[in-house]
């Protein structure tokens, strides 16, 4: 019996046999500001999840534990059932998005050391900001906890650095989500791919991102389909 879980912006959440495993099914949708608009884009998540696929196994390869066990179609893997941290952890290499429009500046100025936000994963209230002591304080993740998922977005950072400017593009910035295994252990969930981060083509600064949707710039599908091209040709080179 398999039982739908969770149905979220891109990807659906499926129980299995195995109450340890869950199934992740990568959809052919995108949604922008939040949730607000969602539209339906043929082949977004077979490029998707072959994206994340490839950077997860990288990660491991690299020594960063995820929950990723097995992929047993196009756009369906197995993961490790964790208990969700309701955290995201974003790392900011360039001024963009956001940080741009909440600081009145222009985009693409580098940040050195790179900029550390968490936000509250809270669809009503907006996915607010928020600090240490406030997650500490509500419950969400100890001090030590949060430092050591921070700890994991920088090492991770760097390694992810290196293979997208081998792939010709620049790691703008990016979202990472994090579960805790019955045992304590913290592990990278969720997923790694242009939905979550902001990529840059090295020469022409060209977005190769969600944000080709977001700003209406070009085809969603075929960006995310040359991203992986991409990708796959920088881990061949090795
Ligand atoms: O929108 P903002 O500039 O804050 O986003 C920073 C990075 O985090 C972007 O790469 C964006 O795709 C990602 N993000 C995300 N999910 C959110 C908010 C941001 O993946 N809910």
């Amino acid at each position: 019996m398999s039982e739908l879980l969770y149905a979220g912006k891109a990807k659906e959440m499926w129980s299995t046999d195995d109450p340890e495993v869950l199934r992740v099914v990568y959809l052919d949708q995108a949604t922008a500001f939040n949730g607000k608009e969602k539209e339906h884009f043929a082949g977004k998540g077979h490029a998707a999840h072959a994206i994340s696929n490839l950077v997860f196994h990288y990660l491991k390869d690299h020594g960063i534990t995820t929950h990723l066990l097995e992929t047993i179609s196009p756009t369906e893997d197995l993961v490790k059932k964790c208990e969700m941290v309701p955290l995201e952890f974003v790392t900011r290499n360039v001024v963009a998005g956001h940080f741009a429009s909440r600081y009145g500046l222009d985009e693409g100025a580098d940040l050195k050391p790179a900029v550390e936000e968490t936000f509250y994963k809270s669809d009503p209230l907006d996915d607010p900001f928020i600090n240490a002591s406030s997650a500490n304080a509500l419950g969400i993740a100890t001090f030590a906890e949060q430092e050591q998922m921070w700890a994991m977005c920088r090492e991770i950072n760097e390694l992810l650095k290196a293979l997208f400017e081998k792939a010709g593009m620049k790691l703008v910035d990016f979202k990472l989500e994090f579960g805790k295994l019955p045992d304590g252990t913290i592990i990278l969930a969720d997923e790694f791919s242009p939905d979550n981060c902001r990529l840059w083509d090295l020469k022409t600064n060209a977005h190769m991102d969600k944000d080709v949707f977001r700003r209406q710039l070009a085809d969603l599908t075929e960006t995310y389909d040359r991203v992986l091209a991409r990708i796959q040709t920088a881990l061949e080179e090795k």
